[in-house]
């Protein structure tokens, strides 16, 4: 018998007594403040689960948040840590959470910007979860939260994409651009997409009409009557694209759109929008995922001691698709 009442967690009971690895920050800077830190194990208390994080990604908003550029944090906020979107098992259970999930599950979590996924235990609620599906590796559904969410919710929710349309995509190569072209294909859309000239032939094989060298072409000879721009590029690449799109086409930025010159030219324009979790869309991303409909590329996998290394590389060394952490080995 314990002495437990039934306020307490289940997870007061099982609480690991080992290192928290975590990426976190305490100063706001460059690359050389990510840093891993050794934290306790937080509990997880009524609707929660602990998650054993197996692998963590990174993604561009990961080193934006450590140099406080966004989203924007101020020093009362440090310290913090970083990441997103993890997958793993779950070690323990909130008193509430018994009726949604097991310990042992294997699952998958987009994670609010309070937390920080890149961790060896992290507390997530039951409701965020998602279950892996048995042919997903940890690597690949670490891959997926973030970018996947970003692709699907600026090409459906937002640029309201259909079959039989036209779309540009920019940066088609990267986290979210190689989700995104792949999820307008599965749509049945045409899609005219960019990358770097060694990616073009990757890009090719995602089922594209048109791959274009944005270092050696011009897009606009090759896009036009576009129904929907998917831009994740912001500056030129979108003020360019404007003009290819039909009289009532729209336009979708990671990056927030220039509202005024799509009011100019009758293009509409999705204000500033940030990906969010949904469950929902994350199970349906995954069972594409499961049935080889859509393939993540994940470029490398870095074991977790080595963040330093592979913050470096994503940022640096143009990755193809994404970069994974690796908690428990490369
Ligand atoms: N609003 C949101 O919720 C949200 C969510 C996720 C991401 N984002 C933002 O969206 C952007 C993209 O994210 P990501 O994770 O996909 O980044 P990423 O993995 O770094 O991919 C960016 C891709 O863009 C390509 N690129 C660079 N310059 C280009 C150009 N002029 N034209 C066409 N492609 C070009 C890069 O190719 P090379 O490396 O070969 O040059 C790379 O493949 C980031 O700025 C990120 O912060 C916003």
């Amino acid at each position: 018998m314990t002495d437990q009442t039934p306020d307490q967690t289940v997870a007061d009971q099982h609480q690991p007594l080992v290192p928290n690895r975590t990426v976190w920050i305490d100063h706001f800077g460059d690359l050389d403040v990510i840093a891993l830190s050794e934290r306790p194990v937080p509990q997880a208390v009524d609707d929660e689960v602990l998650v054993r994080v197996a692998a963590a990604s990174i993604n561009p908003v990961d080193w934006k948040t450590a140099a406080g550029e966004f989203p924007p944090k101020g020093a009362d906020q440090l310290p913090f840590a970083l990441g997103r979107d993890l997958s793993g098992r779950i070690e323990a259970l909130g008193t509430r959470a018994h009726n949604m999930r097991s310990v042992g599950d294997r699952v998958i979590a987009f994670i609010g910007q309070d937390r920080g996924a890149q961790a060896d235990y992290v507390v997530v609620k039951a409701v965020e979860l998602v279950a892996t599906p048995e042919q997903i590796d940890d690597a690949t559904a670490a891959a997926l939260p973030l970018a996947a969410m970003t692709a699907w919710q600026g090409l459906f929710d937002h640029g309201k994409l259909e079959a039989g349309q036209r779309v540009l995509i920019h940066g088609a190569a990267g986290g979210v651009g190689h989700l995104a072209v792949q999820f307008a294909v599965w749509k049945g859309a045409t899609v005219f997409a960019t990358a770097s000239g060694r990616d073009l032939d990757y890009v090719r094989s995602l089922g594209v009409e048109r791959a274009i060298d944005y270092k050696n072409e011009r897009f606009e000879d090759h896009a036009t009557d576009l129904d929907l721009v998917y831009d994740t590029q912001g500056g030129e690449t979108q003020a360019r694209s404007f003009t290819l799109l039909k009289k009532g086409g729209t336009m979708v930025s990671t990056l927030g759109p220039d509202e005024e010159r799509g009011r100019e030219l009758g293009i509409r324009t999705v204000p500033r929008w940030h990906a969010e979790p949904n469950g929902a869309q994350l199970a349906q991303v995954a069972e594409l995922v499961a049935a080889g409909t859509v393939k993540v590329a994940v470029d490398r996998t870095f074991a977790f001691d080595q963040v330093r290394e592979a913050y470096a590389y994503t940022h640096d060394e143009h990755p193809r698709g994404k970069v994974v952490l690796s908690m428990q080995g490369e």
